[in-house]
């Protein structure tokens, strides 16, 4: 195992669990502020982390702005004193009524979410201004996702004048998320990002020139980052997540990005019920089992090893290997999807200098906080 992940003595670690190495995440977040360019432009996502902890580093580096995907990451962000929090998510149902607590509570925070259907701005309009208070609505463009938001054009025209002219609504820009942007080749997804960002940019130019404000277009994701970085435009804010932790899926998609694993997870052996068989505590209840199968975590000391079996508790790996090993033998996998795991883990073993330092609570995995 690479040396940035001994562990000086992992005897009274639990196992399985989620060990963050606080360094690595250090240097992620610099890698991304370097690859920004400037701090002001970055609003991450909280999604893979979903902690206090990994928020005020961010907060303490000068990341002000911030997104998320559910209610309780917004009250988790706002809980941690961020002010300007964005909520890339249509608000229906009861998520209407949540919204508004929000803003009743956290009366100091600029708080954004996206619409992209006119009887959804319609409602949020009404529940907002009922209640004597505003919310900025991003219009959600859709970059060729096509898991929400609107295609440039007559619709999104329709709605971003609704949007403008609805009482207790405040104009925020377009939101562009484009996670299917997963080319390897960077030249292939520099393309295929530019394609997406010309028609939103057109769109803005067009608003812009009828007096609608466009503020800001919140865009991308990890692998979309660094092509949107390198946009001049003020307008644009740059929302990668995954990239504070990184995991072992995006490192071979995304070769061109040098950010590092700072997420690993601490399985033992408890069988080897064949000799070329080791059973270790690592089930898909403790590692996010996301297609393909068998290769949801990487074994960098096991290079090979089949993953044969993945059931709630048990991962199974077939290798000519298992012979080193016996039971209760300590083994370290990076993830392939680091997002759905922490999610797996009410709390997360910090590690620093090859030491536990601190165990970090992961409590935005909860959909429901107080609001
Ligand atoms: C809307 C939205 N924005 C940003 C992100 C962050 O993208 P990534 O995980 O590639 O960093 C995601 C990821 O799922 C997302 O859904």
């Amino acid at each position: 195992m690479d040396s940035k992940y001994s562990l000086v003595d992992p005897s009274g670690i639990l196992s399985p669990s989620m060990l963050v190495f606080r360094e690595l995440v250090d240097r992620n977040l610099r890698k991304m502020i370097a690859i920004a360019g400037n701090v002001n432009r970055l609003r991450p996502h909280c999604k893979t982390h979903k902690m206090p902890a990994v928020t005020k580093i961010e907060l303490a580096m000068g990341i002000t702005k911030h997104k998320c995907a559910t209610l309780a990451e917004a009250e988790m962000l706002a809980d941690c004193g961020v002010k300007d929090i964005f909520l890339a998510y249509n608000l229906v149902g009861p998520n209407i009524d949540r919204a508004v607590k929000f803003l009743q509570k956290y009366t100091d925070v600029k708080f954004a979410v996206t619409a992209d259907d006119s009887a959804m701005i319609t409602a949020l309009s009404a529940a907002v201004s009922a209640a004597g208070k505003s919310i900025r609505v991003m219009l959600d463009i859709d970059p060729g996702l096509h898991r929400t938001g609107v295609l440039p054009g007559p619709r999104a025209e329709g709605l971003y004048q609704q949007i403008v002219s609805s009482p207790g609504i405040e104009p925020g820009g377009f939101h562009l998320y484009d996670g299917h942007n997963h080319q390897t080749n960077l030249e292939e997804r520099t393309a295929a990002v530019m394609a997406g960002w010309n028609g939103a940019a057109q769109l803005r130019d067009d608003f812009v020139g009828r007096g609608w404000p466009v503020p800001r277009i919140v865009c991308g994701g990890t692998g979309s980052f660094p092509v949107f970085a390198k946009l001049q435009d003020p307008a644009v804010e740059l929302a990668p997540g995954t990239c504070v932790f990184h995991d072992s899926g995006y490192g071979t998609s995304f070769p061109d990005m040098d950010f590092e694993p700072a997420v690993v997870m601490l399985t033992r052996v408890i069988s080897r019920p064949t000799p070329d068989r080791l059973t270790c505590d690592l089930g898909n209840k403790a590692v996010a089992s996301d297609p393909p199968r068998g290769q949801r975590v990487v074994f960098p000391d096991l290079p090979g090893a089949e993953q044969v079996l993945h059931n709630e508790e048990h991962i199974v790996l077939q290798t000519p290997l298992a012979e080193n090993y016996k039971p209760g033998d300590v083994l370290l996998a990076i993830p392939r999807h680091v997002c759905p795991t922490s999610a797996l883990y009410k709390q997360a073993y910090v590690v620093e200098g090859g030491k536990v330092v601190d165990m970090w609570d992961v409590t935005a995995r909860d959909r429901f906080l107080t609001i």
